[in-house]
């Protein structure tokens, strides 16, 4: 079942041309990973893909739904995004619980009441999360990697069929990257489909089974995840020689 599609998408911005031409369909079972450098126009399409941002050109269908032609806070239920923007901005005295709760309305803060339902999915998926310690602690309180945690949960409060994490480890050392990466193995089997935004190889946990690359808002490949073997492409991709090793069924990189 097509859970996401984009039909030649393009975004514009000032006469500059930030997407090209974006074509991409998101089946049951599959694991994105969207592969590119610093520039390369990734945010702007995971945007575009959370109902944030509309495209200049083309179309967004989204559980069957066009964009543009429905209400569009149906259609992003359907949808969650992690993204740093929203962690660096969001109200730091905000309490936990009140931060996974505001994703009912897709705000930053909590302004309106709650009904006893949505609290009480809040606290159901900070539990779920292992964070239901927190649900009363200020957001800014908390460390970096559980912020990051948290707002998984402020994505989840739809039971979205497809979660975003635009780089979601930037910032995290190596331990609690790999903590992280992991409890992501956990959302999988509730079976979430997740976009996996990164610009390191090393970040492409072995559930993902596609990849898309990105380069100067083109695509350049969208499919099975063998492409990330290909030395020449991934350089070309990331605009240097870039050499590849596997370890225990993940993918390495390095500066040749
Ligand atoms: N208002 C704007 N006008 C023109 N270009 C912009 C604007 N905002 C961002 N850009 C450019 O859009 C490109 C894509 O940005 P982004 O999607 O954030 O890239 P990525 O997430 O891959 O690092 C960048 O090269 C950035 O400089
Ligand atoms: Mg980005």
């Amino acid at each position: 079942m097509e859970l996401l599609q984009l039909h030649n998408v393009s975004l514009w911005r000032n006469s500059t041309i930030i997407l090209k031409n974006i074509n991409l369909t998101v089946n049951t079972g599959d694991q994105w990973a969207v592969l590119g450098p610093n520039g390369s126009g990734k945010s702007f399409l995971m945007n575009i893909i959370a109902t944030l941002v509309f495209p200049s050109d083309g179309q967004v269908v989204i559980a069957g739904e066009t964009l543009g032609e429905v209400n569009v806070w149906d259609v992003r239920k359907h949808i969650g995004i992690v993204s740093d923007y929203l962690q660096t901005h969001y109200p730091q005295e905000t309490m936990v619980a009140e931060v996974v709760a505001s994703g009912f309305f897709s705000s930053m803060g909590l302004y309106q009441e709650l009904s006893p339902a949505m609290e009480q999915k809040a606290l159901t998926i900070l539990q779920s999360l292992e964070l239901a310690h927190y649900a009363q602690t200020p957001f800014g309180k908390l460390s970096y990697g559980e912020q990051k945690r948290v707002l998984i949960g402020r994505a989840l409060v739809y039971d979205p069929d497809i979660l975003i994490l635009d780089e979601p480890c930037n910032g995290l050392d190596i331990k609690t990257r790999e903590e992280f990466l992991q409890q992501l193995t956990m959302l999988i089997k509730t079976g979430k489909h997740i976009i996996y935004v990164t610009h390191h190889v090393d970040e492409i946990m072995p559930w993902i089974n596609r990849v898309l690359l990105l380069n100067n808002g083109q695509c350049m490949y969208a499919g099975t995840k063998n492409i990330l073997l290909n030395e020449g492409v991934i350089s070309k991709v990331m605009g240097c020689s870039v050499g590849i090793f596997q370890h225990n069924s993940r993918i390495f990189s390095y500066v040749k």
